[in-house]
């Protein structure tokens, strides 16, 4: 799927243990960082996410735990676990997003382009496909 790419970030590890720093203008971080959040203390069969964002790019790190993270463009849907803090979901814009099965200790990370904003948000599934087909194009 184009919308999003998986990234191994780089670890500085020696014998005290391990770091790994994100920063703004990378190729794996391509935007200016605006926004950090994090998700933790969420059950195991909780679903969360249920939105796509019209105009917001995300990179996701689960720094601790495990969840799965699932990446629906319209057309086609793929589920990515997440198990390390070494790597990270590049997520672009109009991407509808669901995250599930978080282990107890998960703390999901996210690092965004722009500040929160709930105008950017679709938060209705067919809204959002009405909108991908409009930007392609296709007759709604
Ligand atoms: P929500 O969007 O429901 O989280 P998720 O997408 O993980 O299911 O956000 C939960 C609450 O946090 C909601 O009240 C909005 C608030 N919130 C902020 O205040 N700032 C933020 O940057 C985000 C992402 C959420």
């Amino acid at each position: 799927m184009e919308v999003f790419n998986i990234i191994d970030l780089e670890i500085h590890g020696d014998n005290r243990g391990s770091l790994i720093s994100v920063e703004s203008f990378t190729e794996y971080c391509p935007f200016e960082i605006k926004r950090v959040y994090y998700i933790f203390d969420t059950k195991c069969d909780v679903v969360r996410g249920e939105h796509a964002h019209r105009n917001l790019k995300q990179l996701v790190i689960c720094i601790s735990g495990n969840c799965d993270f699932i990446l629906d463009n319209g057309v086609e849907r793929e589920i990515i676990k997440l198990n390390t803090p070494s790597k990270a979901i590049l997520i672009k814009d109009m991407v509808w997003r669901e995250m599930t099965s978080f282990s107890d200790n998960c703390v999901l990370m996210v690092i965004a382009s722009d500040f929160y904003n709930t105008n950017d948000y679709i938060y209705d599934y067919g809204e959002y496909l009405r909108e991908v087909k409009k930007l392609k194009g296709e007759k709604v």
